[in-house]
């Protein structure tokens, strides 16, 4: 069984799910993939958004998804949360990691970055004690990647990305068997179905890596490092 670590899955909480019976359906999906655990994580931007209004919304989300049934697939509260303008100092920012950790999945922005977000990305490690996750790796550029995986975080990648070419699929296997990858992801929006199979197509290419893989988001997700707040 797998870990989809990155997942626009509950209702109305972002634009992944439109509604409850598009979430039961993407659930649908993702059980027929093997997954039996799923990191919800609703966008969160700084600039339209507040923590307790995320909150809140996300709460409301969930408790609706889990009410009508996740045929037991786990669904673990987290947030995909936008590196945006002083970010390491945002009120609460704790309260988005993900559930019952410290590890916060950060999506970068689009490039060039400005130099502030290695700063904020440090800031975030040392000041607010939080441990940083880049979401999909492989939405940036080779020099945006590279940059990534000297800041020395986890990295999450999403299944499409094993899939596009053999040249990439041959990059990301060695970065997985490096341990400079780490877990991976569906980045499900819509109904699921081509975020499924493609999961289902990147578990078959990662072959023997893939249980290192789920041993590595299954120890984050049991990692019990809480901050206080
Ligand atoms: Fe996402």
């Amino acid at each position: 069984m797998y870990v989809d670590f990155h997942a626009h899955i509950l209702p109305c909480a972002d634009h992944g799910s439109e509604s409850l019976e598009m979430s039961l359906l993407q659930l649908k999906h993702a059980r027929e993939a093997g997954v039996d655990t799923i990191v919800a994580t609703p966008h969160f931007y700084p600039g339209e958004d507040t923590v307790d209004a995320f909150l809140e919304r996300r709460e409301k989300a969930y408790n609706e998804l889990v009410s009508a049934g996740t045929g037991e697939v786990k669904i673990v509260r987290a947030a995909e949360v936008q590196l945006a303008t002083d970010i390491e100092k945002l009120e609460g920012l704790e309260k988005l990691c993900i559930e019952g950790t410290n590890y916060i999945l950060l999506e970068f922005p689009a490039e060039p970055w400005p130099y502030w977000i290695y700063d904020s990305v440090t800031e975030i490690i040392r000041n607010r004690r939080l441990r940083p996750i880049c979401a999909h790796i492989d939405r940036y550029s080779h020099l945006g990647r590279d940059k990534i995986l000297r800041l020395n975080v986890d990295v999450q990648l999403n299944a499409s990305a094993l899939l596009d070419s053999r040249r990439h699929r041959h990059y990301y296997l060695d970065l997985i068997a490096d341990d400079a990858v780490h877990i991976l992801g569906s980045d499900v929006h819509g109904d699921g179905a081509y975020s499924y199979k493609d999961f289902t197509s990147a578990i078959k290419k990662i072959g023997k890596l893939m249980p290192y893989m789920t041993a590595n988001a299954r120890k984050i997700l049991k990692s019990g490092e809480k901050t206080k707040w």
